[in-house]
């Protein structure tokens, strides 16, 4: 905020005011039908705006695998922000050519919703769309049925809406609270409903991928287009929770509980039968052609470094949540649960994690805590608890962050060996695969647990294998050029923030999110494979490798050799911070959970087949004048200036 101005200063600023004024009436009276808004402004004022600034300079002009994927994401990154509709009438009709129905009722309340909290693209919602598919397979009064008798099941907590209100319900806790409170905020527009909410971190529910392929092929059957679909909702419905009422008996969730026992062997069931995770046949090296590029081993498919199908069988024995989740407790059964995640297998319905709505410290991103990129340190920092799953003396190094932990550790990777690139001369880059990162590591990585947790007997074993750290807040975090986020018991909540800051995040997981479709890998992020394996030939790239830094190798003087990439990773970091603001603001959480809901309340109606908005959108046109569209997002990257004669 802007002080007092000093005393002494005051008629400085005076006669500076007046000034600014007076040319901006002059200008309003002599030139109104040659200006636009933009002239009448104050100079400087987006210095208080949130916008992010340019990134001057070049990318570097080299071969390297990762430059080649940055010119990719970029490229879809266009088709899809020059793709998104400017209008209500393109927006229904984008709705009507890419899901083959109407969009549901109140679609146009949501549109006018959304478009004054400014959301920037209103088509990106297929996460929505996906979820809710295989419940068109089910009959509305059964899945009115089977949320109601969810209310009160196990690691369930209930959201009735009934009459344009949230009924008072005498179960609490944190995650059921702020769902209240977010769902309050937009439930004049939603029909009746239940909604049963998962309050366990594990996602809940996983159908065998033949049953699901069957309900997806029922729904392609029953979409439709009809002309006279009416835009609302139908009026009081049976089905829905009563207390006393028995209804809950009709319906068997079939819990059963796999904490503790490997998440692959359940799984696989959920899988196609051509992926790796069913078919023995495939090697590591078939899967990694699946999402791996041929040098260096880069995530090319983000979906696919994630999808359990695909990596599960090397992931299998890797992973906290696979290997021994605390608590897991699902059910085989197409039953309409809601989540904040889900891994790749699961069918809940997503919806935007409630820690994003709660005010906590810890995940909240405040730009007074931030530092512009040249003035952060070139370090990777990663902080953490042992979480994840059950830690036993002779289990924990299957778990993903004890892995991470110890391959960036110093003392113990000084006698090991890993595959990173090495520049050839002349922009080209081949494998070399005996390089030492002892040296590397102790110079830029700064990771390692704050404390041990989730042990049994007790965490003791871990008394001689972990230096446990300080913990850092966001303050003390965002120093670092480069934030590793990896899973814990489930997805992490500290993304949000990662993104909206000037540092560069680096991501590996196995959890989806509500906007998975709207971060794209290389462009916003950094996408990092689970097992680590890329970890020093990411950050061999962006930090730059000198021969002199390695350790002494009879056999190769040269080698390896890498030029810094600092540019491309300020770029990716500005990239991000600029498109987190325009779509992961707490508006957006709001607009997201708004058509969810929406989509949802059509999915239980009995009429849904014959209900939905089918007007051609130019109600709105006027609305859509009033409020216009921000601008497609800029390209940040200034070339430098020219270099003078005496340069
Ligand atoms: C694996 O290979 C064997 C032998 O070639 C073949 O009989 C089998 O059908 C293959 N399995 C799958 C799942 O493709
Ligand atoms: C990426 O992987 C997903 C999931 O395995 C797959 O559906 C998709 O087609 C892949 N995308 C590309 C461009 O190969
Ligand atoms: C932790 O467990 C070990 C092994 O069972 C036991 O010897 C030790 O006393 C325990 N430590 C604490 C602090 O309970
Ligand atoms: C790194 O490994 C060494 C040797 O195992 C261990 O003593 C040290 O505590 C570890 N450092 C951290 C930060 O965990």
């Amino acid at each position: 905020m802007l002080g007092p101005f000093p005393r002494n200063r005051r008629p400085f600023y005076l006669v500076l005011v007046c000034a600014v004024s007076s040319i901006c009436f002059i200008n309003l009276l002599f030139l109104t039908y040659a200006i636009d808004n933009s002239v009448i402004r104050l100079p400087n004022l987006n210095l208080f705006t949130a916008t992010t600034n340019p990134v001057i300079g070049e990318y570097a002009n080299d071969e390297h695998p990762i430059g080649h994927l940055m010119r990719e994401a970029n490229r879809q990154w266009l088709a899809y922000d020059n793709g998104r509709s400017t209008s209500f009438r393109r927006t229904v009709a984008k709705y009507r050519e890419t899901y083959g129905r109407h969009p549901p009722p109140g679609f146009k309340e949501w549109y006018m919703f959304a478009r004054k909290k400014k959301a920037h693209n209103v088509d990106d919602f297929q996460q929505i769309t996906g979820d809710l598919r295989p419940f068109w397979a089910v009959p509305p009064a059964e899945i009115r049925q089977m949320a109601a008798g969810l209310q009160f099941s196990d690691g369930i907590a209930g959201v009735q809406i009934r009459n344009k209100k949230i009924v008072n319900s005498p179960v609490d806790g944190w995650r059921i609270d702020t769902m209240r409170k977010s769902i309050n905020r937009i439930v004049q527009y939603l029909p009746d409903m239940d909604i049963a909410l998962n309050i366990m971190d594990q996602p809940r529910v996983m159908v065998p991928f033949e049953a699901t392929q069957e309900y997806l092929r029922t729904e392609a059957l029953t979409r439709s287009l009809p002309s006279d679909a009416q835009d609302g909702f139908t009026p009081g419905m049976d089905y829905l929770y009563k207390k006393g009422s028995s209804i809950e008996e009709h319906v068997n969730p079939s819990w059963f509980s796999i904490a503790g026992k490997l998440y692959m062997d359940f799984a696989k069931e959920s899988c196609d039968p051509h992926s790796p995770a069913r078919n023995d046949n495939l090697t590591i090296e078939d899967t990694d052609k699946l999402y791996k590029s041929p040098s260096g081993g880069f995530v090319t498919n983000f979906t696919a470094s994630s999808d359990l199908c695909t990596v599960g069988p090397v992931l299998g024995e890797n992973h906290g949540f696979l290997f021994s989740a605390s608590s897991n407790l699902i059910t085989r059964k197409l039953i309409p649960v809601f989540s904040e995640c889900k891994v790749s297998v699961n069918n809940d319905i997503i919806f935007p994690a409630n820690m994003y709505f709660l005010d906590d410290k810890r995940y909240v991103y405040n730009s007074r805590h931030d530092y512009e990129w040249k003035d952060k340190a070139d370090t990777l920092l990663w902080r953490g608890v042992t979480s994840g799953g059950v830690q036993l003396a002779d289990n924990w190094q299957h778990m993903h962050r004890q892995r991470f932990v110890h391959v960036t550790n110093n003392t113990e990777m000084r006698s090991e060996t890993v595959s990173i690139l090495s520049e050839t001369g002349s922009g080209q880059y081949r494998t070399y695969s005996s390089f030492y990162p002892g040296k590397f590591s102790l110079d830029h990585f700064d990771v390692g647990f704050i404390e041990a947790w989730g042990c049994i007997p007790n965490c003791s074993f871990y008394d001689d294998v972990w230096t446990y750290k300080k913990p850092k807040d966001f303050s003390e975090q965002f120093k670092a050029k480069y934030l590793v986020d990896i899973d814990g018991h489930s997805f992490s909540g500290r993304w949000r923030a990662f993104q909206l800051s000037k540092s560069l995040g680096i991501k590996a997981t196995i959890f989806r999110e509500w906007h998975d479709s709207r971060l794209f890998p290389w462009r916003h992020f950094v996408p990092m494979d689970n097992r680590y394996d890329d970890l020093y030939g990411l950050m061999t790239y962006f930090l730059g490798l000198d021969p002199q830094a390695s350790p002494v190798d009879a056999f190769s003087v040269i080698e390896p050799y890498i030029q810094n990439h600092d540019f491309e990773a300020e770029v990716i970091a500005a990239q991000s911070r600029e498109w987190a603001q325009h779509a992961l603001r707490n508006e957006d959480l709001d607009i997201y959970l708004y058509l969810l809901l929406l989509e949802y309340g059509r999915i239980i109606d009995d009429n849904r087949d014959n209900i939905g908005y089918s007007g051609d959108g130019s109600e709105l046109d006027h609305f859509d004048d009033q409020y216009p569209f921000s601008p497609a997002i800029r390209d940040i990257v200034n070339p430098p200036p020219p270099l003078t004669d005496e340069q």
